[in-house]
């Protein structure tokens, strides 16, 4: 089907219009980039975001390091999540995606990681049981430190310095010398992964995440609030279920599903050299996978479909995504489809959309029907997180709990219109009793984001804000 497709448009372009105009012909172009490709090849095109390394030198000798150190995660686990994928894409599956906006080489402990993984193990559950429906999910974890900006340097008391771009490339603090990026947190930044890796790994297939322990991971702040004891409802009656199922005479001890789960990650492929370095060719296919994570989106400000990063994600055999903000054009959206998802292949492409609450309604539509027309089967997946920030009066960079679940509703409301399945969530959050968002069912208020408000860049929402945004995407699921 796909080359009955391709060719056809090819001729239509190539004779009506010039390559300037037609929205195919950057793709034909880069479908002939796509041939040769390698890791390496994406350094012949424009490469938004990435640093100013000062030292050369140093930055060869760091990707060369990581180069030789073993993949983060392997081929086969990356095709199991793409396989998951098309689940969703079909509609019959739902994707949570969530975790930190930016990981920190501080905030790095044991606790911290089992915090967040009890946050998303509860909003998976609620999903599923409210659903009947697996949920997918993806962390947005060990892996998650590069950071867009919107401007390469900012005046600190009259000094210009270098933005801060994550803790794997600079550190925060706001001095010409913590600004400097310097290549071996490429390294540091590798280790951090594997670590928080191994973790999650034991914690998800090592017990932790058996669904008899479905009461433990609602933390004590939660389980004293409203949504922390509608939890407890649904954790009670699960645990009801598999009384029944035992006494039924099912063995289940015997069924592995109830006792892990399947868990994977993702980050923004931003910063490419390190994406490089880490991809490996698979011994099984021959295909090339980036063993940096199971899944790499590409963000809104290098999403170009003739770009470097999406150039880079074309060659990789990992599922990957876009996000995909209110100025997108169904033109750019489609050429960017062809170039990430030639083979029309379910699963392998999502395209997360950030519109913003006011937006969602009138800008999703018009390229949820351009996407179908062109017949790439992508998973819709909502991330209600971006398109809401803004400065409060305290110079806090926040978000409204209700303009996020506003975005959802016209997420789903768009999704309706133009019969595309509602596929997932993207969410920024901690497991923490942090107030970097306004709102929830415990408002927190203007005054409060003073009083835990502990992220290295954007505002997530805590552990009971989660928890509540997942019983009502629970809900609007049933009602769709
Ligand atoms: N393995 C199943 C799943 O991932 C059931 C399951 C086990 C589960 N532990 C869980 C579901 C924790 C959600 C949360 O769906
Ligand atoms: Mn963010």
């Amino acid at each position: 089907m796909r080359s009955a497709i391709l060719p056809k448009r090819y001729v239509t372009c190539e004779r009506r219009t010039s390559r300037t105009t037609c929205p195919f012909s950057l793709s034909l172009t880069r479908l002939n980039a796509v041939s040769d490709w390698t890791p390496g090849s994406w350094r012949a095109l424009p490469a938004e975001q990435q640093p100013a390394w000062p030292d050369e030198h140093a930055l060869e000798l760091a990707l060369k390091r990581l180069s030789s150190l073993p993949p983060l995660v392997f081929a086969g686990e990356a095709r199991a999540l793409r396989e998951a994928l098309a689940g969703v894409a079909a509609g019959k599956a739902f994707l949570l995606q969530a975790g930190d906006c930016a990981e920190s080489f501080y905030d790095f402990t044991a606790d911290s990681i089992r915090d967040k993984l009890k946050v998303i193990l509860q909003m998976a559950v609620v999903l599923t049981y409210g659903t009947g429906k697996p949920v997918v999910k993806v962390g947005r974890i060990a892996g998650q430190f590069a950071k867009p900006r919107s401007a390469p340097s900012e005046v600190v008391d009259g000094v210009e310095i270098p933005a801060f771009r994550g803790h794997i490339v600079n550190d925060d603090a706001p001095t010409p010398e913590a600004r400097r990026p310097d290549p071996s947190r490429l390294v540091a930044a590798y280790h951090q992964s594997a670590s928080t890796l191994n973790l999650l790994r034991a914690f998800t297939k090592g017990g932790f995440a058996d669904l008899s322990q479905v009461h433990m991971w609602n933390q004590q702040f939660v389980s004293s609030s409203r949504e922390g004891q509608r939890y407890e409802t649904i954790a009670g009656e699960i645990d009801r279920a598999l009384r029944f199922m035992a006494a039924c005479g099912i063995d289940l001890l015997a069924e592995e599903s109830l006792h892990q789960v399947d868990f994977y990650t993702s980050h923004e492929a931003l910063i490419l050299g390190y994406e490089e370095a880490l991809t490996r060719k698979d011994s099984l296919t021959g295909g090339w996978y980036d063993t940096s994570a199971h899944l790499l989106w590409v963000g809104e400000r290098t999403r170009q479909s003739s770009g470097a990063h999406a150039h880079f994600l074309s060659g990789v055999g990992n599922p990957v995504a876009a996000k995909v903000g209110p100025a997108a054009t169904p033109e750019e959206l489609v050429a960017l489809c062809r170039v990430l998802d030639p083979g029309r292949q379910p699963g392998r492409l999502t395209l997360i959309c950030r519109m913003g609450a006011g937006k969602v309604g009138e800008m999703l539509p018009p390229l949820q029907r351009a996407v179908q027309d062109s017949g790439h089967p992508v998973v819709w997946a909502c991330d209600p997180m971006h398109g809401n920030t803004f400065v409060s009066d305290g110079g806090r960079k926040t978000r409204h709990f209700d303009d996020v679940l506003a975005e959802i509703s016209g997420f789903f409301a768009a999704c309706r219109s133009t019969g595309s399945w509602p596929g997932g969530v993207h969410i920024e959050l901690t497991g923490d009793s942090v107030t970097e968002c306004l709102g929830g069912a415990e408002e927190v208020l203007e005054d409060d984001l003073e009083l835990r408000y502990t992220t290295t860049c954007d505002p997530r929402l805590n552990a009971r804000q989660s928890l509540d945004l997942a019983f009502r995407v629970a809900e609007l699921l049933r009602a769709g």
